[in-house]
This record gives structure tokens, sequence and C-alpha cells, in this order.
């Protein structure tokens, strides 16, 4: 049984969901996201990998940049799910992305076969430089 609220369990799925669409033809690594805005909509990513390796993006942020280039910019949780044996936390640049936009949010770490853990974005990314650095 899980404690994890609804809220957290159906962004989890929709993670696993998005998951599916990776398009990772270089990795074979394929992550999924689901970013809860705070109006209640829910818009979801998935890595897309290129051949430049570098041009690469990961799941999150594909969630963030679809989100803020529909006008949504209020975001509550994500959830982020892989199938590796351990689980996926936001790589770096997707911290640091992800502090920006959506602040001090949970963050839903999950797999294949239901394992999660939830961190506070202020635990994965803690002195943040921000746009407060920039005054
Ligand atoms: N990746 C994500 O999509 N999210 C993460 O949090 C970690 C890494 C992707 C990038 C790349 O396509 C593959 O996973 C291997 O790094």
């Amino acid at each position: 049984m899980s404690a994890l609220p609804s809220a957290a369990r159906e962004l989890l799925a929709l993670a696993r969901k998005a998951r599916d669409f990776a398009h990772t033809p270089f990795s074979g690594f394929k992550v999924g996201a689901a970013l809860r805005a705070r109006d209640g909509q829910i818009v979801t990513g998935c890595n897309i990998e290129n051949a430049t390796y570098g041009l690469t993006l990961c799941a999150e942020r594909v969630a963030i940049f679809k989100a803020v280039s529909e006008g949504i910019d209020r975001f509550d949780a994500i959830a982020i799910v892989s199938a590796a044996k351990r689980l996926t936390p936001p790589c770096g640049a997707c911290r640091q992305v992800l502090w920006e936009f959506c602040g001090d949010i949970p963050v839903h770490i999950g797999d294949l076969r239901g394992r999660t853990r939830t961190l506070p974005m202020s635990e994965l990314f803690p002195l943040p430089f921000d746009a407060k650095s920039l005054r």
C-alpha cells in the first residue's frame, strides 16, 4: 500500500505514460515527466535525444518549456519516471530550470515497479543561483 497522496500517484502515472514517447536512439534510457500547474492542468514531457548528443533535452525541461510556451507558468509538483535500478532524480541542468520556474515544489520520482520517493526542490538544489542573485 502506498502512503503517497492520490494527486502524486496520478502525476507519477502520467509521467510513466509520457515515458513511452521518449526518443532515445542513443542511450535507450527513457524518462517521462509530468508537471502539475497551480490551476490543475498537467503538462507532460519525455526526453528527446539528438545525434549531436549535446542538444538532447531531458523529460523535465521538455515538460517545463511546453508549459511555459502555452502560458502556464505557476507549478505545484513534478513527477519523473524511469526504469533505472536507482530512481532517477533530475539532472543538474533540470534542477536549475525547475528551481527558476517552479521554486520549492515537491519532486516525485518513481520507477516501473512502483517504487517512489518524494524530495523538495530545496533539498535537491540548495544554495541556488537565480534571479535574486542578479540584484
Ligand atoms: N534524462 C532525463 O530525461 N531526465 C533526467 O532527469 C536524467 C537524464 C535523459 C537525458 C538522456 O536522454 C538520457 O536520460 C540519458 O542521460
